[in-house]
C-alpha cells in the first residue's frame, strides 16, 4: 500500500516481522542483568504495534521465544515465562482499546497450564477485534511447527499433500506471509523463524539493539523495502 509518510511516499507491507534480538545486551551495557532488557524490550513492542498500525502495517508478528531459547539458564527462561505471562494477562485491556486481534503461534504443549489459559481467552476475547493483527512466536520454531502440522495431517489421514494443504495447517494459517523480516542486534540469520513463510520475504537487518528501537527504525526498514524489486522468481 501507498502511503504518506512524514512527507515520504512510500510502499507499505501488509505484514511485518520482527526478530527482537539484543535485549541481554542492552542490559548488559547498562551495567544490568539480562533480563532488564527483556522488560524494556516488552514495553517497545506495546509502541511498536502503534506505531506500525498508524504506518499502514495490518499484520505484526513479533518472536518472542524460540524452541531453541529453552537452552538458556534457567533463571532467565523462567523470567521470560514470567513475562509472558503478566504481558498476555496485563495487556488484555489495551488490546481491546486498541482494538488489535491477537493471535500466539508456536508449540503450546510446551508452555505452563497457566500461559495456555492467558493464550485462549486473550484470542477469544480478541477475535472479533479489526485493528492490528499482532502475533507473538513463543515456544515456536520454524522446522518445529512443519513437523507438528505434518503430525496433523497424519492424525487426519491424509497420505498426499500440495503447499495449500501443508499451509493450511501451520500455526500462521489464518495470516499472510510476511514481506519484510527485519532483525536487530546486527545478527543476520533467521534463527529458525518463519521458515516456510519467508519463502519470498524481504530481510532487513539493523545494529539497533532491540531496546532502542524506535518508530523512526521502523520507518527506516520500510523505506529499505520501499525501494526494492521483488521479482518471485521471474525477470
Ligand atoms: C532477544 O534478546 C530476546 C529473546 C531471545 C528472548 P536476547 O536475549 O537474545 O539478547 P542478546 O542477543 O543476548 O543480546
Ligand atoms: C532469536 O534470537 C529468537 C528470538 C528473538 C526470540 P536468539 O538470540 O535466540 O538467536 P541466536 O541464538 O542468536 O541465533
Ligand atoms: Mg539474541
Amino acid at each position: 500500500m501507498e502511503k504518506m509518510i512524514d512527507g515520504e511516499l512510500l510502499n507499505v507491507p501488509e505484514h511485518v516481522a520482527i526478530i527482537m534480538d539484543g535485549n541481554g545486551r542492552w542490559a548488559t551495557r547498562q551495567g544490568k542483568k539480562r533480563t532488564a532488557g527483556h522488560y524494556r524490550g516488552a514495553e517497545v513492542v506495546e509502541t511498536i504495534c502503534e506505531d506500525a498500525w498508524n504506518l499502514g502495517i495490518k499484520y505484526l508478528t513479533v518472536y518472542a521465544f524460540s524452541t531453541e531459547n529453552w537452552k538458556r539458564p534457567q533463571a532467565e527462561v523462567s523470567t521470560l515465562m514470567h513475562l509472558f505471562y503478566r504481558y498476555l494477562v496485563d495487556y488484555l485491556d489495551k488490546f481491546m482499546k486498541q482494538n488489535m486481534r491477537v493471535r500466539i503461534i508456536g508449540d503450546r504443549s510446551g508452555l505452563s497450564a497457566k500461559i495456555n489459559e492467558a493464550i485462549t481467552n486473550l484470542e477469544k476475547k480478541s477475535a472479533g477485534n479489526t485493528g492490528l493483527n499482532f502475533t507473538i512466536a513463543m515456544n515456536y520454531g520454524g522446522r518445529d511447527e512443519i513437523v507438528r502440522a505434518v503430525n496433523r495431517l497424519l492424525a487426519d489421514g491424509v497420505t498426499s499433500v500440495d503447499e495449500a494443504a501443508l499451509q493450511s495447517y501451520l500455526d500462521t494459517a489464518e495470516i499472510p506471509d510476511p514481506n519484510l523480516v527485519i532483525r536487530t542486534s546486527g545478527e543476520e540469520r533467521v534463527s529458525n523463524f518463519l521458515l516456510w513463510q519467508t519463502a519470498y520475504s524481504e530481510f532487513y537487518f539493523t545494529p539497533v539493539l532491540w531496546p532502542d528501537f524506535t518508530r523512526s527504525d521502523l520507518i527506516d526498514a520500510v523505506r529499505a523495502y520501499s525501494s526494492r524489486n521483488r521479482r518471485y522468481g521471474g525477470i
